[in-house]
């Protein structure tokens, strides 16, 4: 059957509008005309007759194998578009729209933490991401995402694999990288016992990995694997929250900076081990509030031994269950709020009636930010930009920061 794609779906799928309802032709893009052979609502086996000026040669060497990138083929400047549209939507469906600020696309290379999949085989091993909706895992020498350096820490995986998987069971193997070098966290390897402590520390040494944890039991610390934080500089906990990319990072700090202006008393909510709260801390004092104790005491730890900070304090606490209340967002002129993909529903509602003049709303869900975003124009904030910051360049992932200030003259609302 001949197609022309109407659009691209938030999974990557061209569109095509038929008359016995939406296909899905994965990898068309808009405009583009092909034939294909229709199985049940996908189309397959493409021929591309008419391609679209924004199709590229996807760069990566995996790009047909992988499952890791969705959106190869397409120039940056589509995919920015794209995953914008995929905002722009997600507000629409809430009723509201934003001014968008240009976005910013980590670079190739860039990715500093990535978790594999290792299998023994036959052999030797296989290390790499999953096939597109499949068990196959595919190495990934060249990938277009990765860091240099996790590149290079691929070998130390293999070796971990070899030492810690079976031919039946996949172990999905967490490489970070960090100032002191490789920082590994190891799942679903192995059960351990004396001897392989022995063989798996030995391994660490003599691959020069910093940390290693398995199973959740560091069993190599030969460094603490510090992240730079403004002028602080964190250990995280094994396996805790990181941005994605060191670009990313910035992009993010600096558009919650943007969006704070001049506050003096910043609550971070949802605050990890710092992203936010520490190089704020620099400018302003901040109470970081986060659900897992091990980051409360990173932050903490990272805040003490930082010079030239102004107070940072910190509490652990459950946000869902127990959101800030307005007695205790009194003293704030601004929050920073980067929840998980659940977003931050409960927080949001006591937010709407606290009136705290400006939040920084950080998200990776566009869904579950929109809909926070309503209750706060609802209560008379201002939506006053969304800024896309893309660190997952080539997937459908989306994230954004955004600004809310607090409209004096906005409607009444019932505490
Ligand atoms: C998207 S991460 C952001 C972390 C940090 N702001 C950063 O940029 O590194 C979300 C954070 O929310 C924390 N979190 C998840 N559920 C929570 C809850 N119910 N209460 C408090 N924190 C929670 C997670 O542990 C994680 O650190």
């Amino acid at each position: 059957m001949r197609v022309t794609v109407a659009r691209v779906g938030q999974l990557g799928d061209g569109i095509v509008q038929a008359e016995g309802g939406t296909i899905y032709a994965p990898g068309l893009l808009p405009g583009e005309v092909a034939e294909g052979d229709l199985d049940g609502t996908t189309l397959t086996n493409l021929r591309i007759l008419t391609p679209s000026v924004h199709r590229v040669r996807p760069p990566c060497a995996h790009a047909r194998t992988c499952g890791g990138c969705l959106m190869q083929h397409a120039d940056d400047g589509f995919v920015a578009r794209w995953k914008e549209g995929i905002v722009r939507g997600a507000l629409e469906g809430q009723g509201l729209e934003a001014p968008m600020l240009p976005s910013v696309t980590s670079p190739p290379r860039s990715r500093r933490r990535a978790t594999l999949t290792g299998r023994k085989t036959k052999s030797g091993v296989l290390l790499g991401f999953h096939a597109r909706g499949s068990d196959t895992v595919v190495p990934i020498p060249q990938c277009q995402l990765l860091h240099p350096d996790l590149i290079a820490g691929l070998p130390a995986l293999e070796s971990l694999v070899r030492l810690g998987a079976t031919r039946t069971q996949e172990v999905q193997l967490t490489l970070t990288r960090s100032l002191d070098g490789a920082d590994v966290q190891v799942t679903g390897g192995k059960p351990l016992d004396g001897a392989s402590r022995m063989d798996l520390a030995r391994l660490a040494e003599a691959q020069g990995l910093a940390r290693l944890t398995w199973s959740g039991e560091t069993v190599a610390l030969r460094a603490h694997p510090r992240q730079r934080m403004g002028r602080a500089q964190v250990t995280p906990p094994p396996g805790a929250f990181l941005q994605a990319t060191e670009e990313g990072e910035a992009a993010l700090v600096q558009g919650v900076l943007a969006a704070l202006g001049p506050a003096r008393r910043v609550a971070d909510l949802f605050a990890g081990c710092g992203t936010f709260a520490l190089p704020l801390a620099e400018r302003a004092e901040v109470h970081a509030v986060e659900g897992e104790a091990a980051m409360v005491q990173a932050l903490e730890r990272a805040a003490r031994a930082a010079v030239g900070l102004k107070r940072v304090s910190a509490e652990t606490r459950d946000l869902f269950r127990r959101p800030l209340e307005p007695d205790e967002l009194a003293g704030f002129d601004a929050v920073v709020m980067d929840p998980p993909r659940a977003g931050a529903e409960a927080q949001t509602e006591v937010l709407a009636r606290a009136r705290v003049p400006v939040i920084a709303y950080v998200s990776c869900n566009p869904a579950s930010f929109a809909r926070d975003a309503r209750v706060l124009v609802a209560a008379g904030y201002a939506l006053d930009w969304v800024q896309m910051v893309d660190q997952f360049r080539w997937s459908a992932h989306v994230e954004l920061v955004a600004r809310f200030t607090f409209a004096k003259a906005g409607p009444a609302r019932g505490m």
